[in-house]
């Protein structure tokens, strides 16, 4: 697989801030007059709406099912020839994605079987990789706050299986990732200036 440059992915477990960390950076290109996007994964595109459906149980299907329809929702994501992410790198944009398929590996695997979700998830990887990790009791803290109603994710034990994985697939990245881990119980100013430095270090 290749690399996609100036593509920057966020990922963590749900609660962990990638929302907050991107939008605050996404922020900061704009100050600097940098051309950018934001985006991510569900997406609002018509396969990232069913996938919504089904994580908030009005639409029933199998845990495989779910799997190839993040991944059907990542390849439009990345190539849909009016707003795909490709598209978007090749007009000179810095893409920031809340998600990409790390989170399939890390979430989908598991209940599935892991060389089919890797297989289906063939994609390139991102130039940059920022994992905002955050322990589970945090991420559940913040969850129960933000009082929504709790998708099917929204569980710890769940989540701390998700963590691993997250983990394990860390160490196995395809060489050119730039990997950025950051302990999720700093501040956000704190966790805002780290990601900033280092992005900054690769003049991004
Ligand atoms: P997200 O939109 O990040 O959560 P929130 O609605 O809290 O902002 O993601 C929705 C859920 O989908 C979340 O529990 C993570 C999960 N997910 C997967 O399981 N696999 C995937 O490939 C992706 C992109 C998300």
């Amino acid at each position: 697989m290749s690399i996609l440059k100036s593509f920057i992915v966020f990922e963590g477990l749900d609660g962990a801030g990638t929302t907050t960390q991107i939008r605050n950076l996404a922020r900061y290109y704009e100050f600097n007059r940098r051309p950018y996007s934001i985006t991510a994964e569900p997406t609002g595109n018509p396969i990232g709406q069913l996938i919504r459906k089904i994580l908030q149980k009005k639409v029933v299907t199998t845990p495989e099912a779910l799997a190839m329809l993040y991944a059907a929702d990542r390849s439009d994501h990345l190539y849909n020839p009016s707003y795909g992410i490709a598209r978007l790198i090749d007009e000179g944009r810095i893409v920031l994605s809340d998600r990409y398929f790390y989170s399939s590996i890390a979430y989908q695997s598991v209940e599935c079987d892991r060389s089919l979700i890797r297989t289906v998830n063939s994609f390139p990887s991102p130039e940059f990789l920022i994992f905002i990790d955050t322990p589970v009791e945090d991420c559940m803290r913040r969850i129960d706050k933000r009082g929504e109603e709790k998708e099917l994710f929204d569980r710890a034990e769940y989540l701390a299986a998700v963590r691993e994985n997250y983990l394990e697939e860390l160490g196995r990245l395809e060489s050119g990732v730039n990997l950025l881990v950051v302990d999720g119980r700093k501040s956000i100013e704190e966790t805002e200036k780290e990601i900033r430095s280092y992005l900054s270090s690769f003049s991004l």
